[in-house]
């Protein structure tokens, strides 16, 4: 007997972005029951297979019958919140041809913020759930090429490697520097190399461009690609901001973090305004190293109040435990090591806000409106 596979609804407009349909003709539809579509929190997510077969159908006025049961019966999506995360089997998901990636750099200006941290263990969480993610270290200490299991040392190709060459022959070819890494993850890695590198990206006309290119060929390949950096604003940095679509910011919980999640926010000001990508989202802020000591209550409290009052604050904060550090040690991450454990879930809660409530997927008020007008027109 076939095994039934797990299909992982995505919001609205990720739908539409992937299908290339209009959002606001998806919108009226899961809105007058033509669409099946679930509301979750402030929006509505969907199977991309129910999209396709709204889109089959040609778009005919229809509610699905009550009584879907058996084998047309649509899955239940994971009623879970950000808080309360249903873990999940393994779901096999159909590659789709034409889905590009969601690039999310993970960036702040200062070191110990949990930026390796984040992108190997979210990358785990989403991978868990049956995503296809690319891991690309754009650090020159190569922490996170290490933390995955690979020795920086012994690389052959690199990211470094295929910037030079791309700014040799203006050819992306980064392909050939991914490795399956012993964690279960594909990463493009890095070594010291690269810090070589981008003193000649610096006075490449081209310079802030390379990753861009580089990633565009393997975007169809991938659903997730988390892109490490190093603590700074320098060469390396804004081509992973003007690579990006989204940025996370770990905030280690503690005064110094703040002042570089400013910082940040300002380089990001900039990346728009220069025009280099004005397009850039602030997926979230994430809270990480968080303790029960009174000055993280106060900065997590100053982080949701005045920093939430522009950009999204993820509900999810990653608790100070030892276990990071061990995980790390054994090359592992921390959903491996301890799968069960609150870090662990953590990550996993993370990835569920990332999939259903980030800010860059979050209806907006004029969108709802329009909505509710086409609704009722
Ligand atoms: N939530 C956490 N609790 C305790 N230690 C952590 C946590 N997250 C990361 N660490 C540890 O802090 C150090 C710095 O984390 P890392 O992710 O490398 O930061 P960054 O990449 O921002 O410099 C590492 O030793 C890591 O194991
Ligand atoms: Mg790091």
């Amino acid at each position: 007997m076939q095994e039934k596979t797990f299909e992982v609804p995505v919001p609205l407009r990720q739908a539409a972005d992937t299908t290339g349909v209009q959002y606001h003709r998806l919108r009226k539809a899961a809105g007058d029951g033509r669409l099946a579509a679930q509301k979750m929190g402030n929006q509505y997510v969907v199977l991309l297979s129910d999209v396709q077969r709204f889109l089959q159908q040609g778009d005919r006025r229809r509610r699905p019958p009550d009584n879907l049961q058996g084998e047309t019966a649509p899955p239940t999506f994971p009623a879970s919140t950000p808080e309360k995360i249903v873990p999940q089997a393994k779901p096999a998901l159909k590659p789709d041809p034409l889905k590009l990636a969601r690039i999310i750099t993970i960036t702040a200006p200062k070191g110990g913020t949990g930026k390796t941290t984040t992108t190997l263990n979210l990358g785990a969480a989403l991978a868990e759930l049956g995503y296809r993610v690319l891991l690309v270290d754009c650090d020159p200490q190569g922490n996170l090429t290490l933390s995955a299991g690979i020795e920086a040392s012994q690389l052959k190709s690199s990211l470094d490697s295929a910037i030079k060459h791309y700014m040799a022959t203006y050819t992306p070819q980064i392909e050939p520097t991914i490795i399956k890494a012993p964690v279960g993850l594909d990463i493009v890695p890095s070594n010291i190399r690269l810090a070589g590198t981008a003193d000649e990206m610096l006075i490449n006309s081209q310079g802030v461009w390379v990753l861009q290119k580089l990633l565009r060929s393997v975007r169809p390949n991938y659903d997730f690609i988390l892109i490490d950096t190093l603590p700074s604003l320098g060469v390396l940095v804004k081509n992973a901001l003007v690579a990006a679509q989204e940025l996370i910011i770990p905030h280690e919980s503690e005064p110094l973090s703040t002042e570089a999640v400013a910082m940040m926010m300002k380089q990001v000001d900039i990346i728009r305004r220069s025009e280099l990508n004005s397009d850039l989202k602030i997926a979230g802020i994430l809270l990480t190293k968080v303790t029960k000591s009174k000055v993280h209550r106060e900065v997590i409290d100053f982080t949701r109040d005045e920093f939430g009052k522009h950009v999204r604050v993820f509900n999810t904060v990653i608790e100070r435990s030892v276990q990071f550090a061990e995980a790390q040690g054994l090359h592992k991450t921390i959903l491996s090591y301890k799968p069960k454990d609150k870090g662990a879930q953590a990550y996993r809660n993370l990835a569920q806000e990332l999939l259903y409530g980030s800010a860059a997927v979050k209806f907006s008020e004029a969108d709802e409106e329009l909505a509710m007008s086409e609704e009722h027109s």
